[in-house]
């Protein structure tokens, strides 16, 4: 677990980080702080594209991010998202496809942070939002 410091502080860079997000098309700016198991703190927000499928979420941008430069391992990410002209961000929860991703990365008590602002936090397990979800180990013989 970690602890509420650290929290808050991946909660602030994934602030920062939404404000990066490229959403022409859905206007709706999401950001990402994952904390890999060494220490370092992997930024993500949301890439959209004029194709439409070819769109990432804040999550996974993280999560590419990290594992291209070796990181397999994390303990938590912080997510905040909402409109770009919202006066105020509501919670924000993962898709399912990114869910999954985590899923591929992560043990069942990596926390998933959602926060509307540094004061308003809400935790949870990836076994809490992806219950019986399908890992790595059922490829294993
Ligand atoms: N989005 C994310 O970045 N993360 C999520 O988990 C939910 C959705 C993005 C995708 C798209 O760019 C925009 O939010 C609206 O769906």
């Amino acid at each position: 677990m970690i602890s509420e410091t650290q929290k808050k502080e991946l909660v602030v860079k994934a602030l920062e980080n939404r404000l990066k997000a490229y959403t022409p098309y859905s206007h709706h700016k999401v950001g990402a702080a994952l904390l890999g198991s060494n220490g370092v703190v992997y930024d993500g927000c949301n890439i959209e594209n004029a194709a439409y499928t070819p769109s990432n979420c804040a999550e996974r941008t993280a999560f590419f991010k990290a594992v291209s430069e070796g990181q397999y391992d994390f303990d938590a990410i912080a997510i905040v998202g909402g409109l770009e002209d919202a006066e105020e961000l509501d919670f924000c929860p993962p898709c399912g496809v990114c869910r999954q991703v985590m899923r591929e990365f992560c043990k069942s008590d990596f926390e998933i942070i959602l926060a509307k602002d540094a004061e308003n936090i809400k935790t949870y397990k990836l076994v809490d939002l992806l219950p019986e979800g399908f890992g790595p180990e059922f490829l294993e013989d």
